[in-house]
């Protein structure tokens, strides 16, 4: 029988990774999407950024309870801060932010609750993220909106379950 050449070696060495790496990231995508629910934040609706005032939920931008430890933040980010910067949860909620940008293009960053939004002017952003441990969760904006752009930020205020 005949050994198999070097050569023959070689490239099996690079051809087995190349097909096993795809098909572990293929595999690494369809449990975190369909076994953790991990997706990509949608498209969760349009307004007119102009009609802000007018336009519900953002008319009323503040945290409401939707249910049982969960919360809904409605929020409006304009040059250069957010409305409201300041959100009050008790531990262990589930709060989901739907928010969008009444100028230019702002970004949501929650980096103690891995949440990472961009906020559109015109795009309806929503995003769910838990809040498990009492503490301060700063948010800031993201994505350069112009001069003042480092001030924009606010605080998820987590407090302790009585
Ligand atoms: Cu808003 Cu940067």
């Amino acid at each position: 029988m005949r050994r198999p050449s070097t050569v023959y070696l070689y490239e099996l060495a690079w051809i087995l990774p190349s097909i096993a790496i795809p098909v572990g990231m293929l595999a690494a995508l369809i449990v975190t999407a369909f076994g953790a629910g991990i997706h990509v934040p949608g498209d969760a609706g349009r307004v007119d950024p102009t009609q802000l005032a007018a336009t519900a939920p953002f008319d009323q931008p503040g945290v409401v309870e939707v249910g049982p430890g969960r919360y809904e933040a409605r929020m409006v980010a304009g040059i250069w801060s957010f409305a409201p910067n300041e959100i009050r949860v008790p531990a262990g909620s589930t709060v989901t932010f739907v928010a969008t940008s009444r100028d230019v293009v702002h970004g949501l960053f929650i980096p103690r609750a891995n949440l990472n939004v961009m906020l559109l002017p015109g795009q309806v952003s929503r995003v769910t993220a838990r809040f498990p441990q009492p503490g301060e969760y700063p948010f800031l904006c993201h994505e350069y909106c112009g001069i003042a752009h480092h001030t924009m930020w606010g605080k998820v205020v987590v407090e302790p379950r009585s």
